[in-house]
C-alpha cells in the first residue's frame, strides 16, 4: 500500500514514520510517494526532502472555500495513487467530500486519551486540567473534530515535577511508535471496524 502523510508543521511523526518504513519496519508500506502541507514553511517540508521523500505545499487561499481548497488537495494527491492518508500533524477538519474519496482511508495521530481533550494544545489542555493520565491516541478520521473510531491508545504519566513541556515531550516519543504500529496495522489490513470499535490481529512478528 503506498501512504501519503499530511501535516502543517515540525513533522517529527511523519520523521517518524518516514525512518520506520526506511528501516524496513513496515513491511505493508510499498511507498511513501508525497508528503503534503497546507503550511507553505512548514518546518516538515525541510526534513522530508532530507529523507528522499517528495513534497507538495497547497495552501488555503485568503477567502478561498474548504471545498475549492480540498480539491486542490485532492489535486496534488492523484498522481500518488495513495491507499492510506496519515495525519501527522495536519491542523485541518477535512469535510465529508474530501473523505469520501477515501472512505476508512485516512488516519489521524492525537495528543491526548480521546475522547477527553480534543483540538488544539491538547496536552496543554490535559496538564490544566490536572490529570494524573493522559496520552495520545491513532484514529479513523470521520468528519468530526478529532472523534472517529479509535485504533490505538497509548497512556502518559503525569510527573509532579512536570512542566506542560516535559509532558508534551514525553507524550510527542509515544506517538511516534504509536504512528508508525498504527499504519502497520492498516497497511497490512489488520483492522476491521464493528460498531466503532477497532479490532485489531495481532502480527505474526508478536
Ligand atoms: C503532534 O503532537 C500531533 O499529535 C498533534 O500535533 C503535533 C504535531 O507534531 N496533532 C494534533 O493536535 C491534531 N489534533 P509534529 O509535526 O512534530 O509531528
Amino acid at each position: 500500500m503506498k501512504v501519503a502523510i499530511l501535516i502543517s508543521g515540525t513533522g517529527t511523526n511523519m520523521e517518524a514514520v518516514i525512518r520506520a518504513w526506511q528501516q524496513g519496519k513496515l513491511p505493508g508500506v510499498e511507498d511513501i510517494p508525497i508528503v503534503l502541507s497546507d503550511t507553505p514553511d512548514a518546518p516538515g517540508l525541510e526534513k522530508a526532502r532530507r529523507l528522499g521523500v517528495a513534497t507538495a505545499v497547497v495552501a488555503r487561499r485568503p477567502k478561498e472555500p474548504r471545498e475549492s481548497h480540498e480539491e486542490r488537495l485532492l489535486g496534488a494527491l492523484a498522481p500518488h495513487g495513495a491507499g492510506l492518508l496519515v495525519l501527522a500533524g495536519f491542523m485541518r477538519v477535512l469535510s465529508p467530500f474530501f473523505l469520501s474519496r477515501f472512505p476508512g482511508r485516512v488516519i489521524n495521530i492525537h495528543p491526548s486519551l480521546l475522547p477527553a481533550f480534543p483540538g488544539i494544545d491538547a496536552q496543554k489542555q490535559a496538564y490544566d486540567h490536572g490529570v494524573k493520565i493522559t496520552g495520545c491516541t491513532v484514529h479513523f478520521v470521520d468528519e468530526t473534530l478529532d472523534g472517529g473510531p479509535i485504533l490505538l491508545q497509548r497512556a502518559v504519566e503525569r510527573k509532579d515535577e512536570d512542566t506542560a513541556e516535559d509532558l508534551r515531550l514525553r507524550i510527542l516519543k509515544e506517538e511516534h511508535e504509536l504512528l508508525s504500529e498504527a499504519i502497520a496495522i492498516v497497511s497490512e489490513g489488520r483492522s476491521s471496524i464493528v460498531n466503532r470499535y477497532v479490532k485489531v490481529e495481532r502480527s505474526h512478528e508478536n
